[in-house]
């Protein structure tokens, strides 16, 4: 399904030996955020679960070094839908690594009905603004570690196909930024693009560094993510049941992650702010997510920076 695999793809026996590096993944608790935190540690890297559910993170942490017993991963905190927490978790990560080679924003809900997040925030836009406030303190570490010259530091934004979906989004005041979009998978497909967007300016910001931010579109992957649907739209509830059959595996989704956080063709190819489907391919922006004048990109940054100020 999908033509993904013909042929020898990069997969995850590809990811070079990662000792020595600590990674960020959010959401790593379950579907392509657990297979990517096993695999990096799989490699050798430290790697940091960010989850808002302890008890299914530290299962999931233990069924990983059941797996592999050397592995090494902990848990923080994080809730996406909480600029503060988002903020908090950042600043636990700093009171114990000194570095930060990848950091991976892949937590999300999508298709869930409208409701505000505590910061007065629509839930799926948190999908977005929940990244750039956990982001944004890390950046001096990021910046430090990408000074050393073995680096190979990656920002890895998981946006989707269905940012291409996405309606113009306003980012003049949080109104405009929870406004227009009622119908549930447009504001998924937004969140998404804003994914986008984040990667595209925290690029530009980061012009100078040997950090490299990309966009990553994993593939159409059966996770409890389709899950959001239910709550919308109760009665689609038995299409679930054949999804397993059409979709592509978790493992099979987390390999472009993996890529775009691990592979040395990042660099090789210079694929600063790319937008990578599967496997580790280049794929095409859709026009807004393009934003060839970066206004849409800057604007919600700006917007977002004005929300974390207020909010944490
Ligand atoms: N699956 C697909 O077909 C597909 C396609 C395109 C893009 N994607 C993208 O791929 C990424 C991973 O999705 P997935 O398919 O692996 O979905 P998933 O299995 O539902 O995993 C989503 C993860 O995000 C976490 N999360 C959700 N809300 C959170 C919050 N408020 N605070 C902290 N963590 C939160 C979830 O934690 P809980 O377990 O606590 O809910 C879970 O760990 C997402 O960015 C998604 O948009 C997926």
């Amino acid at each position: 399904m999908f033509g993904f695999f013909e042929g020898k793809s990069w997969d995850a026996s590809d990811i070079p030996d990662l000792t020595g590096r600590i990674a960020i993944v959010t959401g790593g608790n379950t579907g392509l955020g657990l297979v990517t935190v096993r695999e990096l540690a799989r490699h050798g890297a430290r790697v940091y679960m960010l989850s808002r559910n302890e008890s299914k993170a530290i299962t999931a942490i233990d069924e990983i070094k059941n797996e592999i017993p050397e592995a090494n991963v902990e848990f923080i905190h994080f809730d996406l839908q909480s600029l503060k927490s988002a903020k908090q978790a950042a600043e636990s990560f700093l009171a114990k690594e000194d570095r930060l080679d990848i950091l991976i924003n892949n937590a999300a809900i999508m298709a869930v009905p409208y409701q505000l997040s505590e910061d007065g925030i629509e839930l799926q836009a948190c999908n977005g603004t929940g990244h750039v406030a956990l982001t944004l303190p890390l950046l001096p570490v990021l910046k430090r570690t990408a000074t050393d010259p073995n680096s190979r530091v990656r920002i890895v934004n998981i946006t989707s196909i269905a940012a291409g979906g996405a309606h113009k989004p306003d980012f003049t005041n949080l109104d405009t930024l929870n406004r227009p979009f009622w119908i549930t998978v447009v504001r998924y497909a937004n969140s998404k693009l804003f994914n986008m967007l984040f990667t595209n300016e925290l690029q530009k910001r980061l012009e100078g560094t040997r950090i490299y931010c990309l966009s990553v579109h994993p593939g159409v992957i059966s996770t409890d993510i389709w899950l959001g649907l239910n709550q919308s739209w109760p009665w689609l509830s038995p299409l679930h049941a054949i999804r397993r059959r059409l979709m592509l595996t978790p493992y099979q989704g987390a390999l472009t992650q993996l890529y775009a956080a691990t592979s040395p063709e990042v660099e090789a190819k210079d694929l600063k702010a790319a937008y990578l489907v599967p496997v580790g391919k280049v794929g095409n922006k859709p026009s807004l997510g393009e934003d060839k004048k970066g206004e849409l990109g800057k604007g919600f940054m700006d917007l977002c920076e004005k929300l974390i100020a207020k909010n944490s």
